[in-house]
């Protein structure tokens, strides 16, 4: 497999990160993960942008990481992966050097790799087909949600409690309020609307939320952007997750107590279909 590694494309076995690296030592860094459909990649631009928007926050030199678009479209041309269905992962460090809390004097130069995996949809389409569970956890991250940065450390507990409880994707919760999965954003529907939390801190402001978003107010689907209380789940009708791996996939169940008729109901078809179709037109 062919990866791209600090302005080169090489092998990724090839690949030698320094255990001085920042990602490794401080998880001083960021990721995006970008889906390719048969070849084509989906929105790339705004997810290089939100790359940017982390950059600028960390306080990392570079900021524009727009040219990682070319470089997408060649590992998947480097790994044979024109026709298929892949995602691109990226992950840009502050580069290895002497370990301290504080940026390092001089700025090294910064670890960016990017990677193609091809991808089988088949268990997500499934998922999506015939909803899932999730359960709520207490969110235990930082107040930076914002970030993609690579600490994941509480996504990753709060997911494998999910796993645990025989359910496939745990929504965090802080003051009462619904806000994202573990590696997804998370709505609900009351009536005829369909609610989610605001973009802020608290939520990474996924691109998926954000073309559905987009695509509702095309389409006069009502939304509002507010937050989600635990305590009025029992009004909503339906639950959705959706992300770049998820797509938009119904929770039919949480904490093993049903979300409306506890099957994936017509918003959650709707929003799918709407989100097929953006796919197709690119
Ligand atoms: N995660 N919220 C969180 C915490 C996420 O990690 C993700 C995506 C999303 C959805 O964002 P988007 O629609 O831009 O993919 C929301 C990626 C897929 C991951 O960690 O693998």
């Amino acid at each position: 497999m062919i990866a791209y590694w600090n302005t080169t494309y090489v092998d990724k076995e090839s690949v030698c990160i320094s255990p001085d690296d920042r990602g490794f030592l401080f998880a001083d860094g960021l990721y995006e993960v970008i889906r390719s459909y048969g070849g084509r990649l989906f929105r790339t631009p705004p997810h290089l942008e939100r790359l940017g928007y982390g950059a600028v926050h960390l306080r990392l030199p570079t900021t524009d990481f727009g040219y990682l678009s070319e470089v997408a479209v060649e590992l998947l041309r480097r790994n044979k992966l024109e026709q298929s269905d892949a995602l691109i992962y990226f992950q840009v460090t502050r580069g290895a050097a002497k370990r301290s809390h504080a940026f390092p004097v001089p700025q090294p130069p910064l670890t960016v790799y990017g990677v193609a995996n091809a991808f089988d949809a088949g268990p997500a389409l499934k998922n999506m087909e015939t909803g899932i569970n999730a359960i709520t956890v207490a969110d235990q991250r930082w107040s930076r949600c914002d970030l993609k940065t690579t600490g994941l450390t509480a996504n990753i507990l709060a997911n494998q409690m999910a796993r645990d409880a025989g359910a496939q994707e745990a929504i965090l919760v802080r003051d009462g309020v619904l806000l994202e999965g573990t590696h997804s954003n998370f709505m609900a529907v009351f009536g005829d609307t369909l609610v989610t939390a605001p973009a802020s801190n608290y939520i990474l402001s996924g691109i998926t939320r954000m073309t559905l978003l987009e695509l509702c107010a095309e389409q006069g689907v009502k939304t509002e952007v507010r937050p989600v209380f635990a305590k009025d789940m029992h009004q909503a009708t339906e639950a959705l997750i959706m992300g770049t791996t998820v797509e938009v996939t119904p929770i039919c169940q949480i904490d093993g107590k049903p979300v409306g008729s506890g099957q994936p109901g017509p918003m959650a078809r709707l929003l799918q279909e709407m989100l097929t179709e953006k796919i197709l037109r690119g």
